[in-house]
């Protein structure tokens, strides 16, 4: 998730640019630069760190011109680098993007072998080639955008800057957000909102598979094919910190609706759907390493650890492998008989948790393989580790977890079933059928964050008084229990406790009266009929049910005070599901509470200290 703007108009355009990219910093901050055309040629001003390296930069070198684009940056292919920086310069183009191109690996061999001279890791300089090859055969910028975005998979929003072209900007949008901005003899764009709210307030929203030519006095929109569109133009009333969150009261919100995004952009590139696999693409993992591979160790803390206790379901029936999870503090209080023939996945949202950093160490030392989950390129873990597997859910500001979580189990996912298919656990029609499945993810967990909100809205509002609250799972849906806890502490200062359901009459059922809500997880998989017989267990000490289950089953609705339904889904993703009305259940309590939501007392963002 990077932040893109550009300008044309009568204004020196860099200020404005850099403005821009101060609102949109929430994006992604690794890196940042400028491509400003100042009538007769393109200047180019990059720097690595957060804007204000890049604000040094363009002070001490100006950039005149009053055309122009801008980038921030947040990693994901190459990490964080002047030269990874944008705008990519190929010829006489400059490019800054957005998103992620899945085919870029095919079409670098193709340009490098044409003769092109690619200095980047991205996946962007890619498309700058590909303009700048087509503007060689003698198009326009329009037509070579055009033609460029014919050969290009994947996710894109993309602006485009020719030194032939001095007053237009053409910009193209696929999968990834782009909004124009129409102002009085200047225009703008830019990947969100709140970067063109103090210069207009009257937007167009791109939609994907259009492009747009931006000059000082129009903006013609055009389908890839060629077909003009008509864009409504809207007209947005947001004050600037209601835009940074995109309407969202509160960050923690806005990333708890981002997930499906976050899921479809850790998931890109690396499903095969035409061969029913997983590509070995950036998996941090290669067929190579397979063989060598006897046990499995994932360490992780807080709500990493929780998806590292999902990932052991994963690879233990998926993979065969016997896993262990660690919490990453825990592991170094023992002399764990860790060697050759381990390999350690270290998870961690920020990369940075020192107890998780040394615990990978301590099992590098020891001659395991590490690979690190993160979710911030560059960062500690992954620069320490063997291989590296970035998810790609974009900055995470709330300090609750939430869609870094649903990314990371995605991740564990994708190597189960990558690792499974290898080891010949998994046959070809079963990894077709968790290919296709993971596919369809983003799309039930878009239905179940709108169908489930206000239901879960009231009941938090209903419960927001209750002093203790329960959650109880079973099997996959165990880990689930304890973050929709974890979640609940954190933001709301509610006590709460997640508990294997099955061992809750092994002493926690005590804590059960009427006062109590407790939230059962009893998704439709093999766990569920045993779990009926925990929320039994519940109901008859007086407990106020709570179920999370799957649609229509009406055997749960007999005997639970309130139900909250999920799509029917194969057992291994029901979690990504379950979770969602935890998260919004802990959020809405928090808010109704008045806490600090997206800063809760006492709690950082990056811990690293032991
Ligand atoms: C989650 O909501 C927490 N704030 C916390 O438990 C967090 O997951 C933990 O500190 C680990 O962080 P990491 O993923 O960045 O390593």
């Amino acid at each position: 998730m990077c932040g893109i703007v550009g300008y044309v108009g009568k204004e020196d355009s860099a200020p404005i640019l850099i403005d821009g990219l101060r609102r949109l910093e929430y994006r992604g901050y690794d890196s940042a630069g400028l491509a400003v055309h100042d009538g007769e040629r393109i200047q180019v001003v990059r720097a690595v760190g957060k804007l204000r390296e890049l604000e040094k930069a363009v002070g001490a070198a100006p950039l005149p011109g009053s055309l122009g684009i801008g980038h921030t940056r947040w990693a994901t292919h190459g990490r964080p680098s002047e030269i990874n920086a944008h705008p990519h310069v190929a010829g006489k183009v400059a490019v800054i993007h957005n998103g992620i191109i899945e085919n870029h690996m095919p079409l670098r061999e193709r340009l490098e072998k044409g003769g092109s001279e690619i200095v980047s890791d991205t996946d962007t300089e890619i498309v700058a080639h590909l303009i700048d090859e087509q503007l060689r055969k003698g198009g326009d910028l329009l037509a070579s955008v055009r033609g460029a975005l014919a050969q290009v998979e994947g996710a894109y929003a993309i602006a485009v800057t020719s030194q032939d072209e001095p007053d237009r900007l053409v910009v193209a949008k696929s999968a990834s957000p782009l909004v124009l901005g129409l102002g009085e003899g200047e225009n703008f764009c830019g990947s969100d909102i709140p970067a063109l709210l103090p210069y207009t307030k009257r937007v167009i929203v791109l939609e994907d598979g259009q492009l747009a030519v931006l000059t000082r006095e129009t903006v013609e929109i055009s389908t890839l094919e060629g077909a003009p569109v008509e864009a409504e133009v809207r007209t947005i009333d947001w004050s600037p910190m209601m835009a940074e969150k995109a309407g969202y009261k509160h960050f923690m919100l806005k990333e708890i609706f981002e997930q499906p995004r976050a899921i479809e952009d850790t998931l890109r590139g690396r499903l095969d759907r035409e061969h029913g696999d997983i590509t070995g693409a950036e998996l941090g993992l290669a067929d190579e390493h397979v063989p060598g591979i006897e046990r499995v160790y994932l360490v992780a803390c807080g709500t990493s650890h929780h998806a590292a206790m999902a990932g052991r379901y994963y690879f233990e029936s998926l993979t065969g492998l016997p896993t262990s999870v660690e919490l990453a503090s825990e592991l170094r209080a023992r002399d764990p008989v860790i060697g050759p023939g381990d390999l350690v996945i270290a998870i961690s949202q920020s990369g940075e948790t020192l107890d998780t950093l040394m615990a990978a160490k301590l099992a590098k030392e020891k001659g395991a393989r590490v690979l690190a989950i993160a979710n911030v390129m560059g960062s500690a873990i992954p620069r320490m580790a063997d291989g590296e597997l970035y998810t790609r859910a974009g900055p995470e500001i709330g300090v609750a977890s939430t869609k870094c979580f649903t990314a990371q189990l995605a991740a564990l996912l994708m190597l189960a079933v990558y690792l499974g298919r290898r080891r010949g656990r998994l046959s070809p029609e079963r990894t077709a059928e968790l290919v296709e499945a993971m596919a369809r993810l983003s799309h039930q967990m878009r239905d179940v964050l709108q169908g489930t909100r206000q239901l879960v809205m009231n009941l938090a509002r209903r419960h927001v008084d209750a002093r203790d609250v329960l959650f109880l799972g079973r099997g996959l849906n165990f880990p689930i229990a304890l973050e929709g806890a974890l979640k609940l502490k954190e933001i709301s200062y509610v006590h709460a406790e997640g508990y294997a359901s099955g061992e809750m009459k092994h002493g926690p059922i005590a804590l059960i009266d009427s006062a109590v809500p407790v939230v059962v997880l009893v998704p439709q998989d093999e766990c569920r009929d045993k779990s009926m017989g925990n929320l039994q267990e519940a109901k008859a000490r007086g407990g106020r049910i709570i179920a999370i289950a799957t649609e229509s089953d009406d055997e749960v609705h007999q005997l639970s005070d309130d139900v909250v339904e999920i799509p029917a889904a194969g057992s291994e993703l029901t979690p990504f599901l379950t979770v969602l009305p935890l998260q919004l259940y802990a959020y809405y309590v928090a808010d109704f509470k008045g806490t600090d939501v997206d800063q809760p007392r006492n709690l950082a963002k990056t811990v690293t200290v032991e």
